[in-house]
């Protein structure tokens, strides 16, 4: 049977995108990274695609005049490339409704923060302004609104007195690899359904 293909869209260091690639090498995993797409050109993440033998394709979004214009030709390259799924992976770019739309339940999102507390950035730094006692990530499906849709996974961290938004973030890191591996070994073995807001996984 053919493998589903993953694209993996970064802007900067790539550490998810290298456990999204150490998981989908495993022997005879149903699903294969296909593709890297990056906005920036010297994103960190590229060596470890190269290092993989994955194709990477550099989209400056700065060349393009609009955020639609960027997003229709990320969805190109998508479709040139026969992809069938996307995980975002520290990609620092707001994606347009339409882009969202084609992608419906194909595209998924790791979020470091217990969504729905702290969308957006500088999570690390809220939750220790907030008191939170508990911290950690969420993987989720992309809808419209930013860092918000069905929850595929989290994982929790215990905020210590002693914590720094550093800290957390190196804290947190172990912790998102873990997650976005599940994740795509949950959609790759297909154990999943989305039902409205929820999402239902089986072992
Ligand atoms: C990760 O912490 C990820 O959760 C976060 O960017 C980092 C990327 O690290 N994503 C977001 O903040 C998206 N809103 P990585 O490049 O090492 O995977």
């Amino acid at each position: 049977m053919s493998k589903l293909k993953i694209a993996v869209l970064i802007s900067g260091r790539g550490s998810n995108l290298k456990a999204l690639i150490e998981q989908a090498s495993e022997p005879n995993f149903p699903a294969e990274i296909a593709l890297v797409i990056t906005n920036k050109k010297d994103a960190g993440g590229i060596a470890h695609a190269e290092k993989a033998g994955i194709p990477y394709v550099f989209l400056d979004h700065k060349a393009f005049t609009n955020r639609h214009d960027f997003d229709m030709a990320m969805h190109a390259e998508l479709l040139t490339r026969g992809i069938d799924f996307v995980f975002l992976a520290g990609f620092m770019r707001v994606l347009s409704k339409e882009f969202v739309a084609k992608w419906h339940d194909k595209l998924v999102n790791i979020h470091p923060s217990l969504l729905p507390a702290f969308p957006g950035v500088d999570t690390h730094e809220r939750a220790l302004v907030t008191g939170v006692k508990f911290h950690g990530c969420t993987v989720h499906f992309v809808r419209e609104e930013v860092d918000a849709g069905p929850i595929i996974t989290q994982e929790i961290l215990k905020v210590e007195d002693k914590d720094t938004p550093e800290t957390l973030a190196a804290r947190l890191l172990p912790l998102e690899h873990k997650a976005y591996k599940h994740t795509l070994r949950l959609i790759a073995e297909k154990r999943y359904l989305v039902k409205g807001n929820r999402v239902e996984t089986w072992d």
